[in-house]
């Protein structure tokens, strides 16, 4: 059970999959701070157990949101989850986003990226997500200080425009950037 902007939710998690203990501290910063649109379509890349992108749904029941990860359990819980929070405004789907992702577009994409994948892996997330939003779209990530925040702040500067950090805690930190297509057309 975790009480997430004011929700009561509850997630089944297993060994497997990550921060199995309880919802990561990056993860619940990037849920109080990110703000979603009335309506459009939302994307949670690499969801694991399914919180930000529940949470999203539930508030926020005019957006679609689509919960895309590349690990199987971590898809049969996020389905189990999106079940026991009663949320219908989802797309749950397995797969490696890197596949998916240049063809579909998002007016929100969020993630606590798998930054143990390193930089290579991390920047061509960056770089899809870039491509994936529509005009005036907005991108959130989560990351932590110590594991390089600011080399993927940098990164998206140049793949995005009007970085910002727009929460800082306990060594994490969120970043928020806007599609540059509406910037620089
Ligand atoms: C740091 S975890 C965050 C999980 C979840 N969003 C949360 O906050 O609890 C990053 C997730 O990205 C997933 N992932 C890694 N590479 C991926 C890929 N190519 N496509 C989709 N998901 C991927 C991992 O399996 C992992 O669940």
């Amino acid at each position: 059970m975790a009480t997430l902007r004011g929700l009561r939710c509850r997630f089944h998690t297993n060994a497997g999959v990550f921060s199995p203990g309880g919802i990561d501290r990056g993860t619940e910063l990037l849920i109080e701070t990110m703000k979603l649109p009335a309506e459009g379509e939302v994307l949670d890349w690499g969801c694991g157990y399914g919180p930000i992108g529940i949470v999203a749904a539930a508030i926020a029941p005019g957006c679609r949101v689509t919960l895309g990860e590349v690990n199987e359990r971590a898809v049969e819980l996020t389905r189990e989850n999106v079940r026991l929070n009663n949320v219908g405004n989802v797309y749950v789907a397995r797969g490696d986003l890197f596949t998916w992702l240049p063809d579909l577009t998002f007016d929100v994409i969020l993630t606590n990226p798998p930054i143990r994948a390193g930089n290579r892996v991390l920047f061509r997330l960056i770089e899809d997500c870039a491509q994936s939003l529509r005009p005036g779209g907005s991108f959130w990530l989560v990351g932590r200080r110590k594991q390089g925040i600011a080399t993927l702040a940098r990164k998206m500067g140049r793949c995005l425009a009007d970085v910002q950090t727009v929460a800082a805690k306990a060594g994490y930190r969120v970043l928020r950037a806007t599609d540059p297509k509406s910037i620089w057309p």
